[in-house]
């Protein structure tokens, strides 16, 4: 049984396709052993309440410097003894000692094809945003290995969605949501939970 802990900063759609998915048995073998958010208001907090998956908030508001909310946040995620953690719309940069801690271990759903419209400023509607003012045609979604880069680590998964003649940044990121982010993660997940994604020469190495 593979123990995942997702870390959520807003409305949490994306977990809400781990719960579903693990409800609709799309993800099997895998338990959701609690949701941890920065953000007290993030409405993927009620997402876990209403599955009855354990939720907590940890703010790096609520402490004095970012050193001290690093290791009381780094405490809360080994409280839950995570197989895997999930970052599923998590805005707060993972502290390095957590990704040595838990390498390959953490994964983060992205929402274009990397490397395009990647790194340090690309998130949210930024990359739609980008993706649209050069005029792709194609753009998606990307799973990953967290490692201490931005959005660098090894890519697990990917899944290309098309642009359209008019698309706002709003309506892309929707798209690219409902046809990439919200397969992909949970597929990622199965795909983990059953030892069939393993990390050689620095690149994610797929077994389906
Ligand atoms: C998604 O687009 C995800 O790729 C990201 O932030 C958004 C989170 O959405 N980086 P949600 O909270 O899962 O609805």
């Amino acid at each position: 049984m593979l123990k995942i802990l997702v870390l959520v900063s807003g409305g949490g759609t994306n977990l809400q396709a781990i719960l579903d998915s693990v409800r609709e048995g799309e993800i099997t073998d895998t338990q959701i052993v609690g949701v941890i958010s920065n953000n007290p208001n993030a409405y993927a907090l009620e997402r876990a309440k209403t599955a009855g998956v354990a939720a907590q908030c940890i703010s790096p508001k609520s402490f004095g410097t970012r050193a001290e909310f690093n290791e009381k946040f780094l405490e809360a995620v080994d409280s839950y003894q995570p197989d895997l953690i999930v970052l599923a719309g998590f805005l707060v940069v993972i502290p390095p000692a957590m990704i040595a801690k838990y390498r390959n271990q953490i994964i983060n759903i992205h929402p274009s094809l990397i490397p395009s419209f990647c790194g340090t400023g690309f998130y949210g509607l930024k990359v739609h945003e980008a993706a649209l003012a050069r005029g792709v045609k194609v753009v998606g979604a990307t799973v990953h290995f967290v490692d201490e880069g931005t959005d660098t680590g090894p890519i697990i998964l990917q899944k290309a969605v098309e642009v359209q003649y008019g698309d706002t940044p709003e309506v892309l990121q929707r798209r690219v949501m409902e046809q990439a982010e919200w397969k992909i993660l949970p597929r990622a997940i199965e795909l983990i939970a059953h030892g069939k994604v393993y990390v050689a020469d620095g690149k994610a190495v797929v077994v389906e």
